[in-house]
């Protein structure tokens, strides 16, 4: 609901109440963002202002008591005595750059509009509404459109800001953010995730009593380095109480947060694009629209915010064919034989991997031009290499079509090689400076996508790859960061609009293949998260969550993506052990438990797996299957996160709940454990139950000596054959409870192996053990 009378304007969502007042002097002043509240009187929200302190600027001769370096704003600029974050900064006409925003106008709109350029949420059912806000600069006339949509049920609001040069002359904005927000205190926790390629999304607190935080990315990409997804809350918040405020954005380039303490002791978060090396010049009449920021805020502790988050995600905006639809388990060919591969080896495969019960194929990298390395050949994309795919692309996607199998592909658009004919012929389409050298990454340059004839070049490539008859899927890669920031197509006096326009650029190349081959299900991939973002999301439903696919690394990489995303955006994948990015070893078992907690696929060559494990695979897909929907798109809880890692799914109707436990290292002597449950129907009664396995013998060693009538050598040719026939019975676990003794107490599990004996009551749980429990409403 939002309530406006041109003076203070209240939205309320569900749960939560954001506030803001026009001053006497016009500024926007922010009053309250948090548990919601009925206030008609909303002058006591007010800050109270006698005097301004000190050697600080007052606004003006009518007002000595009005700093405005201590007001908290809905937007700032420069030049009027605010001297934290600003929002806008620009270099006018005149060479000056001070700005003074102040109340104009307002209107209500019964919808969420669409931001021009830019992908944004959307709400389909028409419930969403918006509160536009038109601030006039008192000095040259230009104006800020403030946008808040709020999207009552899933307690969020998205915020955007569009400039308007509405002045005369030519003005260059250096510095043009989608928000601030202003607290009324110091000491909140800043939580953002950091990392890099194979090492994404590691969570880091910083409690920021003085001085400034600021969490940016400057690769082209809202990158591996630093998410766009950040939180503040109270340094005291827990996962299940306390003040929480999460912050995204829906943008794929260079984004920028920066947390501020004010000397008075007020905490300002400015959000947007990053200002770094950005400017972009306005004509008199010309606009610029900054992207969508979405925050949440739950009282309840992150959890509720994640809920939050991952409603909001799911349903305003992922999109089209595949929002609500199972997403299908793939194999993926990169990780089974990199560039190595033939039809032939591929159909090969393809049919084992049609036996366990696999439904996708996926062709990656290395099936055009002579692409037998990562060295050349991106941009010829009409040039399949007729050595490996004798029959082209058709015919081998009717080769994996007729085993019944959805092919899928693996692109890499916005890429060059300089080793290619693409290359040969348009040297110009490339990022790069003439007459200097550049800097490499992965041997590949960017393709200049501020260039509106490279892109539309490229929508007519992918448009006839996109045609292959029978695919089904694409892989949309993207494996380089920026460098030699340069756009050959613009002037110099524009060099600093080519990372957002780039970003334009990629977004209108997605945004039309999209429309033009709607049920083709795309998975972004930019060398695994490096472009995990909420703009990539509007156009793929999922996203390859990192080129690491250890069980015990995607533990730390999916509890950080958990906060933010749903699990349906993020892809997860059993590989082969030991693992190609750790080369650790960890049951197979363990690795589908974590990655059954993203979107499953499998990443491995199984024509050279053991029996065994083929086995396990087509138990674990059978299971999976059973249970898809719960776990790709019910509510995920973060349980437990530390030597163990519980999270549980349960599913909208609280009849079903999946729950993974993992142990990163065997602790001796701690047998004990409880498993959490959240989130069921307390006043219904579940069959609880864990997954029954069985495991190999020779996980006990030369111990099988205990009970041997005669000696076994450890890992001698007597131990192997025994090991082939008999296998140690896993415990069990099953009975009946209520949702409210689950949701409370939880469940004691069998005591965990410690040295003492081994039978059907006692867990076998060595270092990366995992479990699956089930609770089933009865
Ligand atoms: C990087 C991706 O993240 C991998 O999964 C794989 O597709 C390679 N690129 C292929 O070059």
């Amino acid at each position: 609901m939002i309530k406006a009378d041109g003076k203070v304007f209240i939205l309320n969502t569900k749960n939560t109440t954001y506030a803001f007042r026009v001053m006497e002097t016009g500024q926007l002043e922010h009053l309250y963002y948090g548990r919601l509240i009925h206030e008609d009187e909303p002058s006591v929200l007010n800050e109270k202002r006698a005097f301004a302190p000190g050697n600080t600027v007052t606004y003006n001769p009518e007002h000595p008591e009005l700093t405005l370096e201590d007001v908290r704003l809905e937007t700032s600029a420069i030049g009027k005595g605010d001297f934290r974050e600003p929002m806008v900064e620009v270099i006018c006409a005149d060479g000056s750059s001070t700005l003074d925003f102040v109340y104009d106008s307002y209107q209500v709109i019964n919808c969420k509009p669409e931001l021009q350029g830019l992908p944004s949420s959307y709400d389909e059912d028409d419930n969403a509404k918006t509160l536009e806000v038109t601030l006039k600069d008192k000095n040259h006339g230009f104006k800020l459109i403030l946008s808040y949509s709020i999207f009552e049920e899933c307690d969020v609001i998205t915020r955007s800001a569009r400039f308007v040069n509405s002045s005369e002359e030519s003005v260059k904005l250096t510095r043009m953010l989608s928000m601030v927000l202003d607290y009324d205190k110091p000491g909140m926790k800043i939580t953002s995730f950091h990392g890099s390629w194979t090492r994404e999304m590691n969570k880091a607190d910083v409690v920021l009593t003085a001085g400034k935080l600021v969490n940016s990315s400057f690769t082209g990409t809202s990158s591996n380095r630093c998410n766009p997804f950040f939180m503040v809350s109270e340094a005291d918040t827990t996962e299940t109480d306390g003040d929480v405020w999460g912050f995204n954005l829906v943008y794929s380039g260079n984004h920028y947060s920066a947390s501020e303490v004010s000397p008075w002791g007020k905490t300002r978060v400015a959000y947007g694009i990053n200002p770094q090396n950005f400017s972009w010049t306005l004509e008199a009449g010309e606009e610029f629209q900054a992207p969508e920021a979405v925050i949440t805020y739950s009282g309840d502790g992150y959890r509720q915010m994640s809920l939050n988050m991952h409603d909001f995600v799911r349903e305003h905006i992922t999109r089209g064919t595949w929002k609500y639809k199972e997403r299908p388990i793939l194999i993926n060919s990169w990780e089974a034989s990199y560039f190595d591969f033939t039809d032939k080896s591929l159909v090969k495969l393809a049919k084992v991997a049609k036996d366990t019960g696999v439904e996708l194929f996926v062709m990656d990298d290395g099936w055009f031009g002579e692409r037998n390395d990562d060295k050349r050949a991106l941009g010829d994309w009409d040039i399949v290499n007729k050595k490996k795919l004798p029959g082209g692309l058709e015919g081998l996607a009717k080769k994996i079509n007729d085993l019944g199998l959805m092919f899928g592909l693996w692109v890499e658009p916005e890429m060059i090689n300089v080793d290619s004919e693409l290359y040969r012929k348009h040297p110009d389409w490339a990022i790069d400076i003439p007459g200097m050298d550049h800097a490499e990454g992965r041997n590949q340059r960017l393709l200049d996508l501020c260039n509106p004839e490279v892109v539309d070049y490229m929508i007519e490539a992918m448009s006839e790859v996109f045609a292959t008859p029978g695919l089904s899927y694409i892989k949309w890669d993207m494996n380089r960061n920026f460098s030699d920031y340069y756009s050959k197509y613009l002037p110099a006096e524009k060099q600093q609009e080519v990372s957002h326009r780039y970003v334009l650029g990629f977004y209108r190349l997605l945004r039309t293949l999209a429309e033009k081959f709607p049920d083709i299900l795309m998975e972004g991939c930019a060398s695994g998260g490096n472009r995990f973002d909420l703009g990539a999301l509007c156009y793929y439903p999922q996203i390859w969550a990192s080129d690491n696919t250890d069980a015990v690394s995607r533990l730390t990489i999916q509890n950080g993506y958990s906060y933010a995303y749903p699990q349906s955006t993020y892809t997860a994948h059993v590989s082969a052990c030991p693992n190609h990015q750790t080369l650790r070893v960890t049951p197979i078992e363990s690795r589908f438990a974590v990655a059954s907690f993203g979107v499953l696929g499998y990443e491995l060559n199984l024509n050279d797996a053991k029996a065994e494990d083929i086995a396990s695979v087509k138990a674990q897909i059978e299971l999976y299957k059973k249970y898809r929907k719960t776990l790709q798109f019910g509510d995920f809880y973060r349980l437990k996160n530390g030597n163990i890692v519980e999270w549980s799914i349960v599913d909208k109707n609280k009849n079903t709940a999946v729950t993974m436990l993992m142990q990163r290292e065997i602790m001796a002597g701690e047998q004990y454990l409880r498993i959490d449950q959240a989130g069921l129907d307390n006043d219904s009664k579940y069959h609880f139950f864990g997954r029954k396995l069985e495991y190999n013998l020779k996980g006990f060693g030369d111990l099988v000596n205990t009970v041997a009538p005669v000696h076994i050598k450890q890992d001698g040719v007597l131990h192997n054959v025994i090991a082939k026939f008999v296998k140690m019975p896993g415990e069990s676990e099953d009975f009946v409870a209520s949702g409210d003794t689950l949701n409370n107490v939880g469940v004691k599990l069998a005591q965990s192996f410690v040295g003492t004996g081994y039978n059907e009551q006692v867990r076998y749980f060595p270092d990366f053990g995992a479990r699956l429990y089930f609770a089933e409403k009865i």
